[in-house]
């Protein structure tokens, strides 16, 4: 509706005050080459489908019922994954959702919270949504996040690891860092991207996730999501990884605000999806993969790309403005994402898609620079 348009009469002060995300456009056209919100280009598990359909099939009596309102199934599967106990995961529907009760269970307090100024945009909205201060600190000059920077009081901390739009990786010694320097906030650590990280060299850590320090922490606090790693964006799943009271509190939050929020058969989905170890390993492999293919193929046409730990890339072209290359690329129905703020907007976030995706994104560029050329001879 636009905005001339809106009756705001009836709303409430909180309702006309908000300024709502803003998601990556979902557009409808035939042979369109989306590159833009980061899904998944290979289809879920097969077993996902296998899993709702017997659902649908057999148990479509039950829908009359409501779905278990915890999710056990499902908990019990994540526990297992990561070899921790169920009442350390939280189930919700996706990690929006999650992350929306993360700020209402832990960031409610006098002091304000913490987070990169270049971060999931989500942030700053659940911060006005829920009436929290946040005080955004700035990444250093390469976009790597300062620990040191964190030095002062604060309810909590919430970075994006890898962090979203730059694909950058923290270590887990600068996490443990931070919840030991702040011992009475929640550090949460969203992990969306983590399943297509990869230690660096050398490093004597065996995991990239923070979910190997929740034992060691009590104020460490992990989410995840379906929707990337696992292909599940449309199914509505992400978790949340913590010492169990933190877990309760969420628990407590949800259960102030919606009871259920996973369906029968996002359960089922989601927990065939865990079960399912051999199919992820082979997709999450194949996209690494496919992203160092585009790193090169990017890099190769002069572009800066940042070493990505994600299912995307962030990369720079040299010559002409980024915004401008979107607007050309999505003439030929190429969609790529570029973030009109300071300090990134020389940049596009470009989603990894299949190898002829990412060949014809390669190839639309190829011949913009060509075009380039002769219009500067
Ligand atoms: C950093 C980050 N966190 C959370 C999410 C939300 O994911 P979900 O689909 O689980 O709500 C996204 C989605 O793009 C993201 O980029």
């Amino acid at each position: 509706m636009s905005e001339s348009k809106i009756d705001t009469r009836l709303w409430s002060s909180k309702a006309r005050n908000l300024s709502p995300y803003v998601p990556g456009e979902q557009p409808q056209h035939d042979n369109l080459c989306k590159l833009n919100t980061n899904e998944n280009p290979f289809p879920p598990s097969p077993k996902v489908g296998e899993a709702i359909a017997k659902v649908l099939e057999q148990q479509a009596d039950e829908l009359r019922l409501y779905p278990a309102p915890e999710s056990d199934d499902l908990r019990a599967a994540l526990a297992q994954l990561y070899d921790i106990d169920s009442n350390q995961v939280f189930v919700g529907n996706g990690s929006d959702e999650v992350l929306a009760l993360v700020f209402a269970s832990f960031f409610l307090k006098e002091r304000p919270v913490l987070s990169p100024d270049i971060g999931y945009s989500f942030y700053p909205v659940y911060a006005q949504t829920f009436g929290v201060e946040l005080v955004q600190i700035a990444l250093e000059a390469d976009f790597s996040i300062d620990p040191d920077a964190y030095r002062q009081p604060c309810s909590g901390i919430i970075i994006a690891n890898p962090n979203a739009p730059t694909g950058l990786l923290l270590s887990l010694a600068d996490i443990r860092k931070l919840a030991g320097e702040h011992s009475n906030s929640v550090i949460v650590i969203d992990e969306a991207y983590i399943d297509f990280a990869k230690l660096e060299a050398g490093s004597s850590e065996t995991s990239v996730s923070a979910v190997s320090l929740i034992n060691e922490c009590d104020n460490i606090l992990v989410t995840q999501t379906f929707s990337k790693s696992r292909s599940l964006a449309g199914l509505r799943v992400g978790m949340a990884f913590g010492n169990a009271s933190l877990i309760e509190a969420l628990t407590r939050m949800k259960n102030s605000f919606n009871s259920y929020p996973l369906d029968k058969l996002a359960q089922a989905g989601a927990t065939a999806s865990v079960l399912d170890v051999e199919y992820f390993e082979q997709t999450r492999q194949q996209v690494i993969d496919l992203r160092e293919s585009l790193t090169a193929g990017l890099k190769a046409l002069d572009y800066d790309v940042l070493p990505s730990h994600t299912n995307f890339v962030f990369a720079r072209p040299k010559e002409g403005n980024a915004n401008e290359v979107a607007d050309k690329l999505r003439e030929q129905g190429i969609i790529v994402r570029h973030f009109d703020k300071p300090r990134i907007n020389e940049y596009l976030r470009i989603t990894i898609g299949k190898a002829e995706q990412n060949q014809r994104l390669l190839d639309a560029l190829k011949v913009l620079q060509a075009n380039a050329d002769v219009a500067a001879d």
